[in-house]
């Protein structure tokens, strides 16, 4: 790993918080993810399952967490079962965690190497009745590929039939959604990473640059400063590829009069940055271009002033929806006639903006969260990224920044990054 180590307090607080949710004389497994192969013996770069992590902060594969907070044996309260580390290994491989720096990570005192696995697992499962499980239930998830995690949930169903199942998420999910401040400042510095990525754009972007050209100056920022990189797949598109949503080619060169849309965050210590913005490839802001670009930015800021304690993500996206249906009859892109005949179910300004504005962020760029109704509370990061995108203009314009929710209201994470039109100007001009 790149980044510096993380305090372990992270994780045990984590721990503290999921353990008090779970039922009497009940034990829950977590799983690392896999390596997954690339073909021959190739692997692609470890990605740590953000349930294992967020509870002990253990970013190493073949990893099992354990906790059975009534167990009979103290030991067996927290425990860790980790691939044995040897010298081999170490030459090859580098070092993997041993019990002390696993202790260091974590805060968790019992570590057992894998083999031990069988033998403690049975003499668990005698002294308990519940077992809860990670079931992989995001929202949006769609991917047919069984993970390390679901594979051996069928072989512990096997293996003991007769105990009860629980899922994790539940729980989880409402934990996950509120940062404690530790995180918070975790994230901040991936936001920071990702805003001296952008500082290092707005210095390169020029006519005839190419849109892999940007990503790998952004690379090149996020590495250098410990990041393993993009928190995402990254999109740059310039012209025309700002309309298309989940644009990753990256491969047009850069016109003088376009637009760039710019959504790249960096990842720290496995948090996400989630951010947009566009910038013009020869400086200045054509008069229709900065047109549509502040009527995104006026939804942006007056929809970022609506997160806050209390405040219901069903009802914000309503809201944004009629600041963004204001914004599009004021550019002359919808009419009150077809607001008046809308279907409400598709409002007229889907036409134009047709994603949503908000989604949690945290370990997981759409990070788990609730989307129940429930109020927002201190603590919960959410993206705001309202946008209009009017392909036949070859215009795209999305706006995106990363919001703490506080007791007074809420912090911007990025604010950092510039997106008022004169000061993107200001440092195009004033470079040298
Ligand atoms: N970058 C993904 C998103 O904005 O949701
Ligand atoms: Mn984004
Ligand atoms: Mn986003």
């Amino acid at each position: 790993m790149k980044y510096l180590p993380l305090k372990s307090s992270i994780f045990v607080q984590n721990r503290a918080r999921f353990a008090a949710t779970m039922s009497a004389n009940s034990l829950a497994v977590f799983h690392s993810n896999d390596l997954y192969p690339t073909g021959a013996d190739g692997t692609l770069p470890f990605k740590q399952a953000s349930d294992i992590f967020w509870l002990s902060g253990v970013d190493q594969e073949e990893s099992i967490l354990v906790l059975f907070p009534d167990a009979p044996k103290p030991e067996h309260r927290e425990m860790l079962f980790l691939t044995e580390t040897n010298a081999h290994i170490a030459v090859w491989e580098g070092a993997k965690l041993d019990a002390s720096q696993a202790f260091e990570v974590s805060g968790i005192k019992t570590v057992y190497w894998l083999q031990d696995w069988d033998r403690i697992i049975k003499e668990v499962m005698s002294q308990t009745e519940h077992v809860y499980l990670v079931t992989e239930e995001h929202l949006r998830r769609n991917n047919p590929v069984e993970t390390r995690t679901m594979r051996l949930n069928k072989v512990l169903k096997e293996t003991f039939p007769h105990h009860s199942y629980k899922r994790s998420a539940p729980a989880l999910n409402a934990l996950r959604a509120v940062k404690t401040s530790e995180e918070v400042e975790v994230m901040q510095i991936a936001a920071d990473i990702t805003a001296a990525g952008y500082d290092r754009i707005l210095k390169f972007l020029k006519p005839g640059v190419t849109e892999f050209e940007l990503e790998a100056e952004f690379t090149h920022e996020f590495l250098r400063r410990r990041s393993r990189g993009f928190a995402y797949t990254p999109i740059i598109g310039s012209g025309p590829s700002a309309c298309v949503l989940h644009y990753i080619e990256n491969n047009r060169a850069c016109l003088s009069g376009d637009l760039v849309l710019f959504d790249v965050g960096a990842e720290y210590a496995n948090y996400a940055c989630d951010v947009t913005r566009c910038f013009p490839v020869n400086g200045t802001f054509s008069p229709r271009q900065r047109q549509v670009y502040e009527a995104v930015l006026r939804v942006e800021k007056a929809a970022i002033a609506l997160l806050r304690p209390g405040a219901v993500l069903a009802e914000y996206h309503v809201q944004v929806g009629e600041l963004m249906t204001k914004e599009l009859i004021g550019l002359g892109l919808i009419t009150q006639a077809d607001v008046d005949a809308q279907d409400p179910a598709w409002p007229a300004y889907k036409k134009y903006f047709m994603h949503g504005t908000s989604h949690y962020l945290g370990i997981d760029v759409h990070d788990y969260g609730l989307w129940d109704g429930s109020p927002m509370e201190e603590g919960m990061v959410f993206t705001c990224e309202p946008g209009i995108y009017i392909p036949e203009e070859g215009l795209g314009i999305r706006i995106e920044d990363d919001i703490v929710i506080t007791k007074e209201g809420h912090i911007n994470l990025t604010k950092a990054i510039p997106k008022e039109v004169d000061e993107i100007e200001a440092m195009m001009a004033g470079r040298s």
